[in-house]
């Protein structure tokens, strides 16, 4: 017999405790704390015919054997190449993502346009939603098998009958095991569902994906230590007005992390978008000022991005600072160096900042641009749309010089620019250019010397 017993769980961070408190002892949040069942029966496999396959001998590292490390092809050339080139055989994938972005979309489009035999597991949709959106997307293939399942051990016994070279699993918040009594969703049924599955995959060597929840503050739903189980953790993001969704790997177990998949977002489904710089760069003929030009690397790919700015006198009190796709505290610290070195007065203005195609960027190479578009904006005078900027600004009004600049350069190049504004500190080696390098030290000289040329 099974015994019982119950603890007590943080909803929000999944931190266990022996007693009921209003606040949790970890997060800090309140009225999170909720009392869970669980049973202690010894961990069973969610199918019966399962043999352990793992050795269980410590080996010598040089004796474990790499050469048949297959990678599995799932067809979706941006998905390959976040994960590093394919599904490793056995690993499981999280995908996290707000909803309505379109995790359901891209998982199905995968299962229905590989030749893998995949099995997807739907706790959120019904058979007929399923089969409609395939409709929509409009890749039929025989080998894609719908499961309509939250039972875990349920999901067990389909597995073990079908064998499928992959399972997709929507979602694992709506799982649910017999072996818990607490209700689909708590943390420990995240935990418990999700260990069965891993160790599923583990043992028949089956590659998973599992697709989880956000919260509010868009971390994934449930207990961190979910992140730390699977093999990989993925984010699908992306502005829902905006047609464009990036794919990022968190956490990757078999390949870097910086690897970025873009996909756009049509009537037939995500559409994989393999040349990205041109399509974020929407063509004025005539410079319009306010707008300044980036280029920028995303993972392994350079992007060239376009900011936008309006600087604007204040209607109220308190000046606006308002951005989008752009880290808004970075924002004010740029204008208060402009303010500080450039003598620009920004500080009763309202500044508005865009970045085009709804996208989030990091690099800190988008600095200049962003500095460029401000005061482009504040004088009213446009740069020219065959010049673009990449390197950061500092503290001191310093232009600094930003990693992988040749490929900046040679991106820049391919496109058209006739010039890019650089640090005077950066190494290149690229020979005989066609596009004008400059090199500058401080944003005033910069903006001295750009806005005259112009
Ligand atoms: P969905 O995949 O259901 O998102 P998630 O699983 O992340 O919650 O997202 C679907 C959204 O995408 C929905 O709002 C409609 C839109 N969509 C399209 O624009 N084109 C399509 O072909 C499909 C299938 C969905
Ligand atoms: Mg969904």
């Amino acid at each position: 017999m099974a015994k019982t017993k119950t603890t007590y769980y943080c909803q929000n961070c999944g931190a266990q405790s022996s007693k009921w408190t209003g606040q949790c002892h970890s997060c800090k949040a309140w009225n999170t704390i909720a009392e869970e069942v669980i049973s202690t029966a010894p961990v069973k496999d969610i199918t019966s015919s399962q043999q352990e396959t793992r050795p269980t001998k410590a080996q010598r590292i040089q004796e474990i054997d790499v050469q048949n490390e297959t990678r599995i092809d799932t067809t979706n050339k941006e998905f390959n190449r976040v994960l590093g080139g394919g599904l490793v055989p056995g690993s499981v994938i999280l995908l996290g993502g707000e909803p309505g972005i379109g995790k359901s979309t891209l998982l199905l489009q995968i299962a229905l346009s590989s030749p893998l035999k995949v099995l997807y597991t739907s706790g959120e949709e019904s058979g007929r939603q399923i089969k409609m959106r395939a409709e929509r997307i409009d890749n039929q293939k025989a080998d894609c098998y719908i499961l309509t399942e939250t039972n875990t051990q349920k999901i067990g016994q389909q597995l073990e009958d079908l064998q499928p070279d992959l399972v997709i699993v929507d979602s694992i918040q709506t799982l649910h095991s017999n072996r818990l009594d607490s209700a689909a969703g708590t943390v420990s049924q995240i935990r418990e569902c999700a260990a069965e599955l891993i160790q599923y995959a583990k043992q028949t060597h089956t590659p998973m994906i599992l697709v989880g929840h956000i919260t509010k503050e868009g971390q994934l739903a449930g207990p961190k230590l979910l992140e730390h189980m699977v093999d990989t953790v993925l984010q699908f993001e992306g502005d829902r007005n905006y047609v464009y969704r990036i794919l990022r790997g968190l956490k990757n177990r078999f390949g870097n992390t910086s690897e970025l998949g873009i996909y756009e977002m049509q009537s037939n489904g995500l559409k994989e978008v393999n040349n990205p710089s041109e399509l974020l760069l929407s063509n004025h003929e005539h410079p319009l000022s306010g707008i300044a030009i980036s280029a920028t690397v995303e993972g392994q790919r350079p992007l060239m991005i376009e900011i936008q700015a309006l600087v604007s006198s204040a209607v109220y009190g308190t000046p606006q600072r308002s951005t989008t796709g752009f880290n808004a505290k970075r924002l004010n610290m740029l204008l208060a160096v402009l303010e500080k070195k450039a003598g620009f007065k920004l500080g009763a203005k309202d500044v508005f900042l865009n970045i085009t195609g709804g996208i989030q960027v990091d690099d800190p190479a988008i600095d200049l641009a962003v500095v460029m578009a401000v005061l482009s904006s504040s004088i009213d005078l446009p740069i020219s749309t065959k010049s673009c900027f990449a390197a950061e600004v500092g503290l001191a009004g310093e232009i600094r010089p930003v990693q992988r600049i040749n490929e900046r350069i040679s991106e820049a190049e391919k496109l058209g620019f006739s010039k890019i504004y650089i640090s005077e500190f950066a190494t290149i080696s690229i020979k005989n250019p066609k596009i004008a390098i400059l090199k500058f030290s401080k944003v005033e000289d910069l903006v001295r010397a750009c806005f005259k040329t112009n």
